[in-house]
């Protein structure tokens, strides 16, 4: 049964959704749910906002029947976005697999080849079951720290290659410039340093073309960048523990470490890219933004019919899982977060940029606020609200949720006469549920909140 609906989903994903990146709280599971519900709400197919982007997943939906204003605080959803719901034919696609010829071979890599053969050479090793280079890399071998003089305890032969490198990029004129900027992040972390030069190749092609397509470009190297991080999980919240506190390398890691640093980096672009081809889109004036929901609801086109919210509901912050993401897009060399070891202020080991955004709705005593302008302000403008909410479910021991649902009903029926809930099990749609006091909440069902008949902001 299981094995059915999974096999159903990926069809979904395949023929009908698109998922540009690996995403938490993936809504792939309800668009058709949601659409239909908007498409209730509005049969004339005006304009719907989707104000918590995200991965784009939903906006793409949507898009193919509406037009669609998507809005999210971060650089790398406004990309995402733009890219799955602006037009893009074949001629460009030739156009940019040919530009991308010049952009293969490259000052970077001849740079950085000292540290591109030493890798090779650990997970050479690794294979022969000597481990402890490559976990070494892995754990040591990002060159920010390295600059930062954190790196004493490395080996020898590691900081050899380090210096080279360094020395390398120094002298090429490579040090701080955008040209680099994966490879001086997030190489050895997140990526082999091969990949990571290619994902900055690729940046920098991107860089050649305008608008549209250079947002297309940089979305495809996002999925290539998220298909190939050696992650668990494949977020960026966390680069793999390659070596234990007592200083042992995690052999059980290595297969992992193979597999992702193993891939292909110009093929999974050119894999990728053809998926952002084959996307199935509706001709339609369709926005991406990169503001606050707030900003965003002050100036809601007239045409707009709908807004659909998909907030953050817990105390963790979606800036930690795609900060990596956000670097490829602003390339703005981001000063990175120091936490406290052994008595030392230290790069945080996921070299997590220090102006992370921390989201209102994921903090305790900010949320009830957020959510109230959020229905304030979609009420004053005589619009109605489809809001997400994916309830705390105990016995998958999730995390907890900032509001509960009731809070947020109580809140909405001040801004709209009729507040319903929609609860969404699996593929099952159940009825329609009148908001009532007594309402059982599902627990580890998606819940839809939907809010029409606004009063125009306050009862
Ligand atoms: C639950 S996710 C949205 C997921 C999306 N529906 C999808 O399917 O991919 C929440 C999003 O809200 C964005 N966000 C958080 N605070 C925001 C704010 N103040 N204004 C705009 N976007 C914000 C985050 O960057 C994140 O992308």
């Amino acid at each position: 049964m299981v094995f059915n609906l999974n096999k159903q989903l990926a069809l979904f994903e395949e023929e009908v959704a698109f998922r540009p990146i690996h995403y938490l709280g993936s809504k792939l599971r309800i668009l058709e749910t949601i659409s239909d519900i908007i498409d209730d709400i509005d049969p004339t197919f005006g304009r719907v906002y989707d104000i918590f982007s995200g991965s784009g997943t939903v906006s793409y939906y949507l898009g193919k029947r509406r037009p669609v204003t998507s809005v999210d605080i971060q650089e790398y959803s406004r990309v995402l976005t733009n890219a799955v719901l602006q037009p893009f034919c074949e001629k460009e696609l030739i156009e940019i697999k040919s530009k991308l010829s010049y952009f293969k071979v490259t000052t970077l890599q001849e740079c950085i080849e000292p540290l591109v053969k030493y890798e090779e050479w650990a997970l050479d090793k690794a294979n022969k079951n000597e481990v402890y280079e490559i976990c070494e890399l892995v754990e040591y071998g990002a060159l920010l720290p390295f600059l930062n003089k954190e790196r004493e305890n490395v080996s020898d032969d590691l900081k050899a290659v380090i210096q080279k490198t360094v020395d390398n990029l120094n002298e090429m004129g490579l040090m701080d410039s955008v040209d680099s900027i994966t490879t001086r992040y997030f190489g050895g972390t997140y990526f082999s340093f091969q990949q990571a030069s290619e994902l900055d190749n690729l940046l920098n092609m991107a860089s050649t073309f305008e608008g549209r397509l250079k947002d297309i470009v940089i979305a495809a190297t996002l999925s290539t960048a998220s298909e190939i991080v050696n992650t668990v999980g494949k977020q960026f919240a966390q680069p793999l523990k390659a070596i234990d506190s007592k200083g042992n390398p995690k052999k059980s890691l290595v297969s992992k470490i193979n597999k992702d640093r193993s891939i292909d980096v110009y093929q999974k672009f050119e894999e990728e890219i053809n998926k952002y081809l084959s996307l199935e889109k509706g001709n339609f004036n369709h926005i991406s933004l990169r503001c606050d929901y707030s900003d965003a609801l002050d100036n809601l086109t007239n045409d707009t019919k709908v807004v659909y919210a998909d907030p953050p509901y817990t105390r963790y912050h979606y800036s930690r899982y795609y900060h990596v993401l956000e670097t490829m897009c602003l390339r703005d060399n981001p000063e990175i977060t120091k936490v406290q070891f052994n008595g030392e202020l230290r790069m945080s080991r996921g070299l997590y940029r220090t102006d992370r955004h921390q989201s209102p709705f994921s903090i305790k005593t900010m949320a009830r606020k957020a959510f109230k302008t959020l229905f304030s302000k979609v009420s004053e403008r005589n619009v109605s609200l489809i809001l997400s909410y994916s309830p705390y479910d105990t016995e998958k021991e999730s995390t907890p949720r900032v509001q509960t649902v009731s809070e947020l009903l109580e809140m909405a029926s001040q801004y709209f006469k009729r507040v319903e809930l929609f609860s969404i099990e699996g593929f099952v749609h159940s009825k329609l549920n009148a908001v009532d006091k007594n309402f059982e909440i599902p627990t580890g069902a998606e819940i839809l909140v939907i809010c029409t008949e606004p009063t125009g902001g306050g009862k």
